[in-house]
């Protein structure tokens, strides 16, 4: 029979037959080990409280150094190393930002690094984890394969394989943003924390429910990263296949062994969003609050303009705002989907006249109803009707639902042909006539 020991990726930190418990005294203690090493980041009432009708307090991780939370766990287990460890230095695998806060710390404390990253991860994490001094190496057409490849180069050099989500450490120093949310918001009802492999939510849970049992914690995941739901779900770590996500913090296939052994009877609920309200939030987040979060980070507060927290009305809120690397690339697409899901952004198809003044009549009746046109392609040879017509092509900005029912009345009533795709009204006002989550898993 084969040890499971020999297998490379056994990580006796993070083993599943021997899951380590942690305790709110292990995070008291990452709290005070690594103060004035991290950012003891600020928790904002939000300028969307009153449009959501909640109390809504923001906690900022993203104004850390590499602009993600991640820095806490890391920096804690990096301070936790003997002498020996520190001379063989360490290791990990990560799709972006536990591969930054590790490579920033390393360096800053001396260590040697190595992060090995899949060649699709994010550009900015990888360019932030490159400019922090570690050692990167681009392996692997998936985290899978990162891992498996960081694990084993690991044990060939005696460097620690140090696991983003799943080390007991990095779960302590994770919770250490439960002590301060308590110290900063000490009347918080509940608070609402994005969840990947659960080393996030584990620890806050664990914090929260020491100092404040009555405040409810909710672990919040995207209809495309739901692995902690279905591990829960099933009572066993069930691996899900990935897709691409928004929130590509939050995209990992398989919860951790710790991580998913100490959440259970600290977290109330787990609730899942859809990954179009992740991009609404991403946008409204920027024009109400004038920062910039990733899409990992605004899953809280896209489960509440949702409305999957009907009850968490009139409550005082705090939504962990867990990072804030975003690809220029990623971030534009999230801003025209946002637009798009709110109705500000349209696309449809008329037939107008191909005669002098034709298109320029069209864009009069654009102008005067306050409406800026994106986009006008024009279509001459697959249309019906006589040759002197253009079919066009039209994508057009708007100021949202109430301004595209004026525009689609306008051109209703000066074309006969015209064509809108079905859209589908939601406001970002709290979700009205939705329900509570149909996808969650309650952890009782
Ligand atoms: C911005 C951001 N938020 C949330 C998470 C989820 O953290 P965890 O994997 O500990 O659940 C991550 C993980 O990388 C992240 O990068």
């Amino acid at each position: 029979m084969t040890n499971p020991k020999d297998d490379p990726e056994y990580d006796e930190w993070c083993d599943p037959d021997n899951p380590r418990i942690i305790k709110y005294d292990d995070i008291l203690a990452a709290s005070r080990r690594i103060e004035g090493q991290i950012v003891k980041t600020p928790c904002m009432r939000a300028h969307m409280s009153k449009r959501l009708g909640m109390e809504l307090y923001l906690k900022e991780e993203f104004l850390q150094a590499t602009g993600c939370f991640k820095e806490r766990g890391v920096r804690n287990t990096l301070l936790l190393l003997n002498e020996e460890q520190k001379k063989y230095g360490v290791a990990a695998a990560s799709t972006g930002n536990h591969a930054g806060a590790l490579a920033y710390h390393s360096a800053q404390m001396g260590i040697p690094s190595m992060v090995v990253m899949p060649i699709h991860a994010p550009i900015t994490k990888i360019n932030k984890a490159e400019r922090s001094g570690g050692k990167i190496v681009l392996h692997g057409a998936s985290m899978a394969e990162a891992k498996h490849y960081a694990m084993t180069m690991a044990k060939e050099k005696k460097m620690m394989y140090i696991n983003g989500y799943d080390h007991p450490n990095v779960i302590e120093g994770q919770g250490t943003i439960g002590i301060e949310v308590i110290e900063q918001v000490p009347n918080v009802d509940a608070i609402l924390v994005p969840c990947g492999g659960g080393s996030l939510l584990a620890g806050t849970a664990i914090a929260i429910k020491h100092l404040k049992p009555d405040c409810e914690v909710y672990g919040v995941v995207t209809d495309k990263t739901y692995s902690m739901v279905e591990a829960l779900k099933k009572n066993e770590r069930v691996t899900i296949p990935l897709e691409p996500s928004i929130a590509d913090g939050l995209a990992v296939n398989k919860v951790g062994a710790n991580t998913f052994h100490n959440m259970r009877g600290f977290v109330d609920k787990m609730v899942v969003v859809r990954e179009d309200w992740v991009a609404r939030a991403i946008m409204h987040v920027i024009e109400e609050e004038k920062v910039v979060i990733e899409g990992a980070a605004a899953v809280g507060i896209a489960a509440i303009m949702a409305g999957l927290f009907p009850h968490l009305k009139g409550k005082t809120v705090v939504a962990v705002c867990s990072g804030g690397n975003i690809d220029a690339t990623t971030l534009t697409r999230a801003l025209e989907r946002g637009m798009a899901a709110e109705g500000r952004l349209v696309k449809f198809k008329v037939t107008v006249s191909d005669r002098p003044g034709g298109l320029a009549e069209l864009c009069s009746m654009l102008a005067s109803l306050g409406v800026t046109m994106r986009d006008c392609v024009p279509e001459r040879a697959w249309v019906k009707g006589d040759v002197f017509s253009v079919q066009l092509k039209v994508i057009v900005e708007t100021r949202g639902w109430d301004h595209t029912k004026e525009l689609v009345e306008a051109i209703k009533k000066h074309y006969k042909e015209y064509f809108f795709q079905e859209m589908e009204r939601s406001d970002a006002s709290g979700g009205a006539g939705r329900g509570p989550c149909h996808n969650s898993a309650c952890m009782q």
